[in-house]
């Protein structure tokens, strides 16, 4: 089944068994309707990839694509990132973590609902491998200054070249619109320390 149900699933997640093989996993938080993760998923055959979206729309319309796409090697569940990050995964399991265009809740009063705090990285941080790595995009300039300022708390994390970082993955849906508008993009890419 590429829809995860948590209600028959091991918790926390036991990923030999939720795709049924061994590889290396990658997560996508905020998956939207999928692109990124659907193309990934066909280009990078070797690893094993679970999406976590949190509107049903989306998330529905990413199983439907996921299906018509024939992938194996993706799951796919409908929850949020702090539920994924604090109840689903065992730490010291993911290879590779991807955050990209997070919701920037630009209204000052609507800040506390953003992604991005110290709490949060120390989680991500947490998940990863020693050597994982942890990729982020946003088209939002404030937003961006503070994703670099959380991401700088979390001492076990080493910035590393985003050029060379992103060069093999595919657009996101996001991006792809944001680049037609000629939105100017910050990357970042981050190692785990300890490989
Ligand atoms: C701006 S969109 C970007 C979608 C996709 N990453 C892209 O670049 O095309 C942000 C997505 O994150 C989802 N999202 C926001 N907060 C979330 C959370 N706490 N947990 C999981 N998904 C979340 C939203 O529903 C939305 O689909």
């Amino acid at each position: 089944m590429i829809e995860v149900d948590l209600n028959v699933a091991s918790l926390p997640l036991d990923w030999d068994e939720l795709f049924s093989r061994k590889a290396p996993v990658d997560i996508e938080i905020g998956s939207g309707k999928g692109a990124f993760l659907l193309d990934l998923a066909i280009r990078q055959p070797d690893h094993n990839y679970l999406a976590v979206e949190r509107a049903p729309k989306y998330h529905n319309l990413t199983c439907q694509r996921a299906g018509r796409r024939g992938v194996t090697n993706v799951r796919l569940l409908q929850t949020t990132a702090e539920d994924l990050l604090n109840r689903l995964v065992r730490p010291e399991t993911v290879e590779r973590l991807f955050v990209l265009f997070p919701d920037p809740w630009p209204k000052k009063r609507h800040h506390k609902r953003r992604f991005f705090t110290p709490e949060n990285v120390a989680t991500l941080s947490s998940v990863l491998v020693p050597g994982g790595l942890l990729y982020v995009k946003s088209d939002h300039p404030e937003y961006s200054d503070v994703i670099e300022a959380s991401l700088r708390t979390c001492a076990d994390l080493e910035p590393i070249d985003t050029t060379e970082a992103f060069q093999d993955l595919p657009l996101t849906g996001f991006e792809r619109k944001y680049i037609v508008e000629g939105r100017m993009i910050r990357a970042f890419a981050l190692k785990k320390r300890g490989s």
